[in-house]
C-alpha cells in the first residue's frame, strides 16, 4: 500500500514544511485555557488566540496533525457514527496556519499541488467550492486554470462559512471535494430525490477532502462580527477520508472510512473479541453488526485519547461524555453477541495503529485499559436488564401503536441502569422510536432536588419549602402517635463507611424543629440491611434521616427499597416530655413574670430543656421559686394535653402563643394544655401534664441584652438529678459524722471553730513578728564557707510552731541552715534545726541536733532536713544556737 494513513500524515507534514512552516505535535484534545469547548473539535482551535491577536505565535507559518472530538456543541456528530461508513467522533486533521502572513492565494495553490501532484489525484475528480461572496477566492481558482469554470462552485454561508463554535475566529472558506465514483453512494438512501453532488447533504460520493478557511472575523457573544486585525489561513483535511480517497484510487474499488488500514487494525481486534467471546460475526458480512464495529472502532479512539489526555469517567462535563462513549461501546458489544468486558482489545488495536504518531496512549496504555475495563464492568451488570426493560417497552409501544418511549422510563433507564440518554435514543432509533425528553428533564430536575435534599441533611442545612414538596414527593411525618412505620425510600445518597442520609414517604422519626431535637432510632431494608439513625432532619420539606451503615450497604437503602423504620422510643419520649414542660414553663413565665415575657428560642433534647425567653434583668429567687412552684401545680393537676388541626387564622383567634419565627402554612396544629397553654407547634407531646412528673428548675442566667435563659430538668431527668445531689449530700454527712440537720449544726459548728482557730493564728504570728516578747530576739545570719546560718531564739514557742516559723525561715532565705531554739518555761527548752534541700547531701539537721542537744542537757535527732530536740537547760541555749556555725563549718 503507497499511501497508508501514516505515510499521508508524513507527506502532509514535509510538504508544508518545505514551504516555511514549522512541524507542531498535536495539542491534548482538552482545550487550555477555553472554557467555550469541552474539546478540541478543529485543528485550529489551540491557535485561537493567535488568530484573535491576543497572543503572538512563535512563528508565523505552522503546520500540524491535531487531534479532534467532535462530540457535543456545535460540530457534534456522535449520532452519525457507526450508522454510515465515514462519520467520526475521534479524528486527526491534517492543517497548515498562516499567522497574518500568506493568504488565500498560496493556501489555494499549495494544497492543488498537494492532493494532485503528491498524492497524484486526477484533477478530473476534484470539485472547489468558494464563498459566494468572496470573489477574491473564485478569481484566485480561475486564475489558476486547474478547474473548469463549472467546477468552481459558489455556495452560501451554510457551505461556505466556518465557525468553529457560537463564538470565536471564523470566516469565509473554499473546499476541494473529490468525486468518489458513482458506487460511492445510494442516493435514495442517503438523499432521496437528489443528485449525487458537492455539498448535498449525506452524499458519500462528493467528499470533502480539503477546507481552506480564511480568517478574518471574530463572532462575539451578541453574533455580531467583528474584523480581525489581521487574516489567517486555517485549514483541516479530513486523515480519514483522504486515506480513504487514496485507497480507493489504489485499490480500485470504493473503501469507506473504516476500510483503511489503520481502522482494519482496530476492527481486527474486535473482531477477535467477537469470535472468542461474541457470535463471532466478521467485519463486512452483516449490515447490522457492521454498524456495531464502525461505533466500537470510533469509540475505542475516542476513550483511548482522552483517558490519556487525562479524563477519567464520571458524571459531568467531560468526564461523562467518556462514560457515555464507553457505555454506547459496551452496548454495541451486546449487539456482537459479546457479554463480558472487551474494549481493553479494540483499545490495544488503537495502541497498536496510532502508538507510533501518538507516544502518549502508549505510555497511558495499561492504565487506560484499566479505566475501560472498570467503566465497563460497573455498567456490565445493568446493561442486560436495561436492554431487557427497553424491550418489554418497546413491545408496549409498537402494540399500542404509539412512537414515544416515555420520559420516566428513560430516566429509570438513566437512574436505575445507567444507561446514559443518548444510548437510550440510539438504541430506540433503529426501531423509530423516539424518548420524551422534556418528561425525562422532568425527572432528572426531580433527581437533582433529591440530590440537592439528601446533600442538604447531610451537612445539616435546613431548607424551607420546595418544589419537590408540591410534586407530592416530600415526605410526611407520621410520628406523633406512633414510634414504628413501613414506607418506601424515596432518595437516598452518601457512601458505606460515612454517613448516609435516606429520605423516606413517611416516617415516625421526628426532625428537629420547634427546639426539639431530631429522632434517632434504626431503619431496616426488606434485604435486611441496617442503617443506625444519628439524626433527623427537614430539609425542603422533605425529612432526611441521617445515620451510618450498621450491616449491608448505602445499595440497600436506594430509592424505590422498601423499608421498616423504628424510633428510639426512650429518647424520644425524654425530649417529648421536656417538650410539653417548656409549654408550661412558658406560660408559668408570663403568668409570674407578666405577659410581656416572651419565648426567644429553645432546645429539648431527652436530658434538659432550654427555654430562652425575652425579659430584662435577672429573675429574683423568689419569683423563680414561685414559676417552679406553679409549674408543678399544673403538672398536678394532670390537665389533659390535646392537639387540633386548624387554619393559622383560627388558631390566632382562639389565643394560641405563636411569638416564634417557624413557617406555619395554612393549617396549623394547636397544642392546649387544660385551660392554662395553647401554643402553636409541630412537636411532639404527651397527652396529660402528669406525665412531666416533675419540674426541677437548674439555673437562670443571662445569654443577650434583654434575654434570659432557664434550664431545667424534668420527669426521670429531675430525679436523677435530685438523687445524685441527694448523694453528695450523704457523703458530706459521712466525714462530717452526722446526717441531715445534725449535719448543718456540725458543719456550723466546724466552720466557727475554723475561724476561733485563724483568729489565733493571726495573733501569734503577730506576736513573733513584733518580736513582743524581750527573750525573743531577731534572726543571726552569718555566712560559713559560703553557707548561710540563720539562728533565732524564741520564747515560749512550741514544736509545732517552731517547725512552722523555721519553714518560712527557710522559704525566705532560700538555702540555708536555719536552727532554732525555744525557752519553753519551767527550765525546759526545744531546740530545731532545718536545712534548706539543696544543701541537705552536705549538711544533715540530724547530725547537728545531735552535737548540740547535750548542751542543754538534752538528746534529739531526725532526717536531714529536720531534726529537734528537747532539754533541760535554758541557760545553754545561746551556746547551743552558737555551736551551730561551728558545726557547719
Ligand atoms: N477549521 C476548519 C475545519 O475544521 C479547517 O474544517
Amino acid at each position: 500500500m503507497r499511501w497508508t494513513t501514516a505515510k499521508i500524515r508524513q507527506s502532509f507534514l514535509d510538504f508544508f514544511a518545505e514551504r516555511g512552516h514549522t512541524i507542531v505535535p498535536s495539542a491534548s484534545l482538552i482545550p487550555k485555557g477555553d472554557p467555550t469547548l469541552l474539546f478540541v473539535n478543529a485543528g485550529m482551535v489551540p491557535f485561537k488566540d493567535y488568530f484573535l491577536g491576543v497572543r503572538t505565535p512563535q512563528h508565523l507559518r505552522v503546520v500540524d496533525v491535531q487531534k479532534c472530538l467532535r462530540i457535543s456543541g456545535k460540530h457534534n456528530d456522535l449520532e452519525a457514527v457507526g450508522r454510515d461508513t465515514y462519520h467520526h467522533t475521534f479524528f486527526e486533521m491534517l492543517g497548515n496556519w498562516s499567522f497574518g502572513d500568506y493568504y488565500k492565494e498560496e493556501a489555494i495553490r499549495w494544497h492543488w499541488e498537494l492532493i494532485t501532484k503528491v498524492w497524484g489525484v486526477d484533477p478530473s475528480l476534484l470539485y472547489a467550492t468558494v464563498h459566494k461572496d468572496d470573489k477574491e477566492a473564485e478569481d484566485i481558482w480561475i486564475k489558476l486554470k486547474v478547474l473548469p469554470r463549472d467546477r468552481i462552485l459558489q455556495f452560501g454561508d451554510k457551505d461556505n462559512f466556518w465557525e468553529m463554535g457560537p463564538t470565536g475566529p471564523c470566516g469565509p472558506n473554499s473546499e476541494i471535494s473529490i468525486d468518489r465514483g458513482e458506487g460511492a453512494c445510494s442516493p435514495e438512501k442517503n438523499h432521496p430525490g437528489q443528485k449525487c453532488f458537492v455539498n448535498v447533504d449525506g452524499c458519500e460520493r462528493f467528499i470533502e477532502i480539503g477546507n481552506l478557511v480564511f480568517i478574518q472575523y471574530n463572532r462575539d457573544e451578541s453574533g455580531k462580527l467583528t474584523p480581525l486585525p489581521k487574516k489567517h489561513v486555517d485549514t483541516g483535511t479530513g486523515l480519514e477520508r483522504t486515506a480513504a480517497a487514496l485507497q480507493s484510487i489504489e485499490a480500485g474499488k470504493v473503501l469507506g472510512n473504516y476500510d483503511i488500514d489503520l481502522f482494519q487494525t482496530i476492527i481486527k481486534k474486535i473482531e477477535i473479541a467477537a469470535k472468542e467471546l461474541g457470535d463471532g460475526h466478521a467485519y463486512g458480512k452483516n449490515v447490522e453488526s457492521d454498524i456495531s464495529y464502525r461505533a466500537i472502532a470510533d469509540h475505542a479512539r475516542t476513550m483511548t485519547f482522552l483517558i490519556a489526555d487525562g479524563v477519567t469517567p464520571g458524571n459531568t462535563d467531560r468526564e461523562y461524555v467518556l462514560r457515555r462513549i464507553i457505555r454506547r461501546a459496551a452496548r454495541h458489544g451486546r449487539y456482537l453477541g459479546i457479554h463480558r468486558p472487551f474494549l481493553a482489545m479494540a483499545h490495544a488495536g488503537v495502541v497498536e495503529a496510532m502508538g507510533d504518531a501518538y507516544p502518549e496512549i502508549k505510555k497511558a496504555a495499561a492504565k487506560t485499559a484499566e479505566v475501560i475495563t472498570q467503566e465497563e464492568s460497573r455498567f456490565g451488570e445493568t446493561l442486560d436488564r436495561g436492554l431487557e426493560l427497553i424491550d418489554t417497552e418497546l413491545a408496549h409501544i409498537k402494540k399500542g401503536g404509539g412512537h414515544t418511549l416515555p420520559g420516566e422510563i428513560a430516566f429509570k433507564l438513566y437512574d436505575t441502569y445507567g444507561f446514559p440518554l443518548d444510548l437510550t435514543e440510539d438504541v430506540l432509533r433503529n426501531h423509530s422510536i423516539d424518548v420524551d425528553v422534556a418528561g425525562f428533564n422532568i425527572f432528572m430536575d426531580q433527581q437533582r432536588t433529591r440530590s440537592r435534599i439528601v446533600r442538604a441533611g447531610l451537612q445539616g442545612i435546613a431548607r424551607g419549602p420546595s418544589q419537590f414538596e408540591n410534586e407530592g414527593l416530600s415526605s410526611r411525618f407520621v410520628g406523633y402517635h406512633s414510634y414504628e412505620g413501613e414506607s418506601e425510600v424515596l432518595a437516598a445518597g452518601g457512601r458505606d463507611g460515612d454517613q448516609v442520609a435516606v429520605v423516606v414517604a413517611e416516617t415516625p422519626f421526628y426532625p428537629e424543629g420547634g427546639g426539639q431535637i431530631g429522632d434517632r432510632g434504626v431503619i431496616e431494608s426488606a434485604s435486611g440491611a441496617i442503617l443506625e439513625v444519628l439524626d433527623t432532619r427537614k430539609a425542603e420539606g422533605s425529612i432526611v434521616h441521617v445515620g451510618r451503615i450498621l450491616r449491608g450497604d448505602a445499595g440497600d437503602f436506594a430509592r424505590g427499597a422498601r423499608v421498616k423504620l423504628k424510633v428510639d422510643k426512650l429518647r424520644r419520649d425524654a425530649a417529648r416530655l421536656n417538650h410539653s414542660a417548656t409549654h408550661i414553663l412558658h406560660y408559668a413565665l408570663r403568668d409570674v413574670l407578666g405577659s410581656s415575657v416572651h419565648q426567644a428560642g429553645s432546645l429539648v433534647d431527652p436530658d434538659k430543656l432550654r427555654f430562652d425567653f425575652a425579659h430584662t434583668g435577672p429573675v429574683k429567687d423568689d419569683a423563680l421559686a414561685t414559676i417552679e412552684e406553679e409549674i408543678n401545680a399544673r403538672i398536678r393537676e394532670n390537665a389533659e394535653v390535646t392537639v387540633e388541626e386548624m387554619a393559622y387564622d383560627d388558631a390566632i383567634k382562639a389565643g394560641a402563643l405563636a411569638f416564634f419565627g417557624d413557617k406555619y402554612g395554612d393549617r396549623v396544629r394547636v397544642v392546649r394544655m387544660g385551660d392554662f397553654s395553647v401554643e402553636l407547634c409541630g412537636g411532639t407531646h404527651i397527652s396529660r401534664t402528669g406525665d412531666v412528673g416533675m419540674f426541677k428548675l437548674e439555673a437562670e442566667s443571662g445569654v443577650a441584652a434583654g434575654v434570659r435563659r432557664i434550664e431545667a430538668v424534668t420527669g426521670q431527668g429531675a430525679l436523677e438529678t435530685i438523687r445524685k445531689r441527694e448523694k453528695i449530700l450523704e457523703e458530706i454527712g459521712a466525714q462530717l459524722g452526722a446526717r441531715d440537720g445534725a449535719a448543718v449544726d456540725r458543719l456550723e459548728k466546724l466552720l466557727a471553730r475554723e475561724k476561733e482557730l485563724e483568729k489565733k493564728l493571726r495573733a501569734m504570728e503577730q506576736k513573733l513578728a513584733s518580736g513582743a516578747s524581750g527573750a525573743s530576739s531577731e534572726e543571726t545570719v552569718t555566712e560559713v564557707g559560703g553557707i548561710k546560718v540563720v539562728t533565732r531564739k524564741l520564747d515560749g514557742v512550741d514544736p509545732r510552731m517552731m517547725r512552722e516559723i523555721a519553714d518560712r525561715m527557710r522559704q525566705k532565705h532560700g538555702s540555708a541552715v536555719v536552727a532554732l531554739g525555744s525557752d519553753l518555761g519551767d527550765g525546759k527548752v526545744a531546740l530545731l534545726v532545718a536545712v534548706t534541700p539543696d544543701l541537705t547531701s552536705k549538711i544533715k539537721a540530724g547530725d547537728i541536733i545531735k552535737n548540740i542537744a547535750p548542751i542543754v542537757g538534752g538528746t534529739g535527732g531526725g532526717r536531714p532536713d529536720l531534726a529537734q530536740a528537747g532539754g533541760r537547760d535554758a541557760t545553754k541555749l545561746d551556746e547551743a544556737l552558737a555551736k551551730v556555725a561551728t558545726l557547719v563549718s
